[in-house]
């Protein structure tokens, strides 16, 4: 197994969760598995790009739209009533499940992207001024690089990015040395979507703290992984999507702490959001309330909360340690395929196993695989300066999730040799 301590595992952690799985009744969980793709047994491979739903979840969104259909925080009535609290008890859930600090707030959001952007525009916005810098990795899904380039752009701020080496890996010894006196606000990533790699955060943080500067965390790829114990690391701001956590689009979160949502400007404006409203004055609502115009994504918040209570139920040291078998078992199996090369290989990843075959182009290897009725990922991923890095268009990746076994890690590395058989 690989060594890994990204934090320390305590947050998340059911009682039981060290006792051995039936991941076979997990998968059970999951009826979106009970399909054939061109005539072949699904095999789910992409839950980087977003996790299947166990009917846990599904149960309770559809329990969302059949019974407590309704507005939240506005009606007096029975509905209205009861769609609030199992709104609110989500946030309970986020803030239990990463063990958020008590001086936090979560907010809800549509997704990663926008808590970034929420941060982006309301938080580092306002303090930035020509000159000024803003820090983030080589490794940034474009979610956690392009608002900070639009920001850099409309500023005169210059972006400045750690870069990683050849196995995918960030040096906390070079992040410090890139932090400056012009240095404003830190970026990072916690997973690498493109390639698994989990960053020595902690240290980085540690790092960034001395000199007194906040941190976000991009978790979308962390947190449905390994245990997170948003406490211990000290973040500044925690971004993640529901959908990548078996819970449903849409929805997200942006767990901050509050010293500094109380400097902030809300970032969208409109109903819920508010206290009192004249055409004089506008009273803005409590926290985390005030960021949070407009009807949200009701349905996809408390989803999203049976996402996280199905995960607990797991406990995340337990997930962690399956997905950590699958990744050794592939990575050993990926021997056998000659010409093949792995993209990635930190010493220290989730269940992402990113590869090229030599002379094929990772679109047709996913179309053959897709034949097979395996589902991965072919193409950037959304993170084109990484394969920039690796001197490649694209590539073919598979990423693993609870319901993953080493059966689908043959038929990946079956359907890799077809590939070449076809097309090599
Ligand atoms: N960010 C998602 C991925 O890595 C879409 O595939």
């Amino acid at each position: 197994m690989l060594n890994m301590t990204p934090s320390t595992p305590t947050a998340n952690l059911h009682p039981e969760s060290r006792a051995k799985k039936n991941w076979d009744k997990v998968r059970a969980d999951f009826p979106a598995l009970d399909q054939e793709v061109h005539g072949k047994a699904l095999c789910y491979l992409d839950s980087a790009a977003t996790a299947l739903k166990p009917q846990a979840v599904i149960d309770s969104v559809l329990n969302v739209y059949a019974k407590d259909c309704a507005n939240i925080h506005r009606g007096v009535h029975m509905l209205s009533q009861r769609a609030t609290v199992a709104y609110e008890k989500a946030r309970d859930t986020v803030k239990r499940f990463l063990n958020a600090p008590q001086g936090s707030h979560s907010v809800f959001v549509r997704g990663t992207t926008e808590a970034i952007n929420l941060v982006a525009q309301s938080f580092v916005a306002p303090q930035l001024k020509a000159g000024d810098e803003i820090l983030i990795t080589e490794l940034e899904h474009h979610s956690n690089l392009v608002p900070w380039w639009l920001l850099c752009k409309n500023t005169g701020a210059k972006l400045v990015v750690l870069p990683f080496d050849d196995k995918g890996q960030v040096d906390p010894a070079e992040f410090e040395a890139k932090l400056s006196e012009k240095t404003r606000f830190v970026s990072l990533c916690h997973v690498s979507n493109a390639l698994g790699t989990v960053l020595p955060v902690k240290a980085m943080i540690d790092a960034a703290h001395a000199r007194g500067l906040p941190v976000l965390l991009d978790g979308a790829q962390a947190l449905p992984h390994l245990p997170v114990d948003l406490s211990a690391l000290d973040a500044d701001f925690y971004a993640f999507s529901a959908h990548k956590a078996y819970g449903p689009t849409g929805s997200g979160v942006l767990v901050a702490k509050t010293r500094w949502l109380e400097q902030m400007q809300p970032y969208q404006s409109g109903g819920d959001m508010i206290k009192s409203v004249s055409f004089s004055e506008v009273i803005f609502n409590d926290l985390p309330h005030r960021f949070e115009a407009g009807t949200p994504n009701i349905a996809g918040v408390i989803g999203m909360g049976a996402a996280l209570e199905y995960l607990e139920k797991l406990g995340m040291q337990t997930v962690f340690e399956h997905e950590q078998a699958l990744l050794t078992y592939a990575h050993e199996k990926l021997k056998a395929i000659p010409n093949v090369r792995l993209v990635g290989q930190a010493a220290q990843k989730v269940g992402v196993v990113s590869v090229v075959l030599e002379g094929i182009h990772p679109h047709d290897i996913g179309t053959v695989l897709d034949m097979d009725g395996v589902a991965i990922r072919a193409g950037h991923h959304c993170a084109q300066p990484v394969m920039e890095h690796f001197g490649v268009p694209a590539t073919v990746r598979a990423s693993f999730g609870i319901y993953n076994t080493e059966s689908d890690v043959d038929r990946f590395i079956d359907g890799l040799q077809h590939a070449q058989e076809l097309l090599g």
